[in-house]
């Protein structure tokens, strides 16, 4: 399973980089606008030199013409831009345009298993169902991971299944036995996946031990 970060925080890319870890980033305007500081296009060439997986980039515009004329703009930036369209009729025009100018998309903002079909068949290389979104709402976001990815298997779409809007480790977990191609985790969840209590205490633990055994054997009372 591979793991993007969903963030466009420079800091937070390189760090779980440097982890061995990652394999692509998602990023939308929400996470833009948190950073600021330097344009949409700046920021994405920044991240395209630290990863050379795919890095999405989402479109604003509503209507085919303007979706396709922002695709066409990131997919100049570097070859492992991904042009992010959020589901809409407009939005699968421009996928399936997208797919014959042989530019990948991801489609986002999906919260059925049937809006990820039409994707997929419209040409979308990801398709990006929002779990945390639907548990908001109290319904259960895994069960459209679980059977997106039964229908992606069954008919043998050329597409991958991206877990988004993930809200905690256990989203991972549950999203990676499902069988999602791809999870897409905040900065926080990464760290949460690190930790655990009893790694914690066993590294202390370890380290006090260690320490006492040598200082017996500084004071001759080692074996
Ligand atoms: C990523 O592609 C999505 O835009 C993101 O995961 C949405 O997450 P949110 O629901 O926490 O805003």
């Amino acid at each position: 399973m591979k793991l993007f970060i969903d963030t466009a925080d420079i800091e937070e890319i390189r760090t779980v980089a440097t982890w061995g870890v990652l394999d692509g980033v998602t990023t939308n305007p929400t996470l833009y606008a948190r950073i600021g500081g330097a344009s949409y296009d700046e920021v994405l060439a920044e991240i395209t030199r630290i990863t050379s997986g795919p890095v999405s980039a989402e479109v604003i515009a509503e209507d085919v013409e303007g979706m396709l004329r922002e695709g066409r703009h990131f997919a100049k930036i570097a070859d492992n831009i991904v042009v992010k369209v959020p589901m809409s009729e407009t939005g699968l025009q421009a996928i399936a345009r997208f797919k014959a100018e042989g530019i990948r998309t991801n489609c986002t903002l999906i919260f059925s298993a049937n809006q990820g079909l039409l994707a997929a068949k419209a040409g979308a290389s990801l398709l990006s169902p929002f779990v945390g979104r639907l548990d908001d709402i109290n319904e259960d976001g895994l069960i459209v991971i679980r059977e997106l990815v039964s229908i992606v298997e069954i008919h043998e779409l050329e597409t991958e299944v991206l877990a988004a809007s993930i809200r905690h480790p256990r989203h991972v977990t549950e999203s990676a036995l499902a069988g999602a191609h791809v999870a897409t985790l905040p900065f926080k969840v990464f760290q949460q996946m690190v930790r655990h209590p009893l790694t914690d205490q066993g590294i202390v633990q370890f380290r006090a031990d260690w320490e006492k055994a040598r200082a017996a054997l500084a004071t001759g009372k080692g074996g």
